[in-house]
């Protein structure tokens, strides 16, 4: 006999998690600048509308086929229909052996930085510290060199923490871990950016981010790149969201729950943003500069614009280290989400016991991180990332809706959904998942395509591209037609309460 599945201890315990997978890095160091890029206050138009025509529709579809189905993503499709299976297995594998091995890498370099901090270790020329002291990187991707011992460690670390945390289970360690990560990160965003907003400059940063530009949201690619930022931040198409509803008890407040989730998303994204621009503007004022020759985004944002700032802040030691702690906890509870939804699909087929599992992934981890860890790690990580991010999640949201909305029914999951919740779906939904947000994905897929054909993605040689991205691309197809091959431990599993009676 299967043992029980575990469960969620509280209904606020699984929303904690879900809000905790969704809020990662790119919420603190992408949605602003992609704001402000496209827009400014403007930008929340073509933001919301993704949000309720995409966002919160794939949400509610993800957890009401986990909870429906009572499975992580492969047995969840694997019981809709068989050959729906590996399309369970793929993201579950792309996000364990691709994603979360140079996330937990990023997280590693936060942490090296939250030390650095305290001393502003990175002196008066924070970009050569960042890419020639710290990472080493070399000219191109193919020049491995050695591992950066003291980023290897930090990555140790936090696949330590990562086991610490999962290997205790859903209640006890995800849901535990995430009650008290998401208040800290809470208070230490609202407490950054307060103190942000007295520094001289910050509202120049702050109009330069929010001011409406409504011209720019006529452009399609503004519209794109809301879906596309959408769809990432709510951890859509990677199996997490399926695998978390599936602990919950049989009564449970799926629409309310999604809803909230994508809410708190979304507002700490645009919270975030404001301590982000407002440093970005004491920046441009204490320069003389400015704003747009001060702003970046993610890497560029974290390790060279923010410790140039902090080195001429007053406190700016402090601030930094607050800074990449929050860095490091909103990185963390993310990467126990990834952990968790490749976990529970091993145990959900083989029936292993959850701390082999972990122990087992946790290893393999840390060692396929090593890889982002060498001086071209960045390299990697940033052409790894480029295809996992923009093919494998496209192509398993437009599987996701199929396998939901036609091979089941939507109008069964409506049903289900609206059965045990306060908030009710209205019919457009099956219209939505049926034909709507598939359409979307495809444009986001074509339009992707397009630019990849036109051009090398970042410059890098076509070889590099091939061997790095497809390569690893095609390593994770394999995996997951393997774990779709190999039988199940527990066959009666597949089989719903209702196919029995038949
Ligand atoms: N949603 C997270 C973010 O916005 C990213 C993430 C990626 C989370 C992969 C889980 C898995 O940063």
């Amino acid at each position: 006999m299967a043992a029980s599945r575990d469960q969620w201890n509280s209904q606020i315990g699984f929303l904690l998690a879900a809000v905790g997978s969704a809020v990662g890095l790119g919420n603190i160091w992408r949605f602003s600048y992609m704001a402000y890029e496209h827009g400014g206050g403007a930008f929340l138009i073509p933001y919301v509308v993704a949000l309720l025509t995409c966002g919160i529709p794939l949400l509610v579809l993800e957890f009401a086929l986990g909870h429906e189905r009572t499975g992580s993503a492969p047995l969840a499709f694997a019981k809709v229909d068989r050959r729906a299976e590996f399309f369970g297995w793929w993201p579950v594998t792309f996000v364990m052996f691709g994603i979360v091995l140079y996330y937990c890498v990023i997280i590693a370099w936060c942490l090296n930085y939250c030390i650095y901090s305290f001393s502003l270790a990175w002196g008066s020329n924070p970009d050569a510290f960042f890419f020639k002291q710290f990472l080493k990187l070399p000219k191109g991707p193919m020049e491995i060199g050695g591992i950066n011992l003291n980023i290897l460690l930090s990555t140790g670390t936090i696949w330590f923490l990562n086991w610490l945390i999962v290997l205790r289970g859903v209640g006890k360690g995800i849901e535990m871990a995430n009650k008290i990560f998401m208040p800290l990160l809470f208070f230490l965003t609202i407490f950054l950016v307060f103190w942000a907003l007295t520094l001289d400059g910050s509202v120049d940063g702050v109009i330069a981010y929010l001011r409406p530009d409504f011209s720019k949201i006529s452009k399609i690619g503004v519209w794109i790149d809301a879906y596309s930022q959408i769809f990432f931040s709510l951890s859509l198409g990677f199996g997490i969201m399926i695998a978390y509803a599936s602990y919950l008890p049989r009564k449970a407040n799926i629409t309310s729950n999604a809803i909230m989730t994508s809410i708190m998303d979304s507002l700490f994204a645009i919270v975030a943003g404001l301590g982000v621009f407002a440093v970005l503007g004491f920046m441009a004022h204490a320069k003389g500069v400015p704003i747009s020759k001060v702003v970046s985004e993610s890497i560029g944002l974290a390790f060279v614009a923010y410790p140039q700032a902090l080195s001429i802040m007053p406190g700016g030691n402090y601030f930094g280290v607050i800074f990449f702690l929050s860095l490091v906890v909103a990185g963390l509870s993310s990467s126990i989400s990834i952990l968790e939804a490749f976990t529970s699909a091993v145990i959900d087929k083989f029936n292993v016991n959850r701390t082999f599992v972990v122990s087992a992934v946790c290893i393999l981890g840390f060692m396929g991180s090593a890889i982002f860890t060498t001086h071209s790690g960045l390299y990697w990580l940033d052409i790894v990332d480029h295809f996992i991010t923009h093919y494998g999640l496209v192509v398993v949201g437009i599987a996701e809706c199929i396998i939901g909305a036609w091979l089941f029914d939507v109008e069964k999951l409506r049903k289900h959904v609206n059965g045990i919740s306060t908030i009710k779906m209205p019919k457009i939904w099956n219209v939505i998942i049926r034909f709507f947000v598939p359409a979307i994905l495809l444009v986001i897929l074509a339009g992707d395509l397009v630019s990849e054909l036109k051009a090398p993605y970042g410059n890098y040689p076509w070889f590099s591209i091939a061997v790095i991205g497809l390569n690893w691309m095609g390593l994770t197809v394999i995996a997951a037609a393997i774990f779709t091959k190999l039988p199940w431990h527990y066959e009666y599993m597949l089989y719903t309460p209702e196919e029995d009676e038949e």
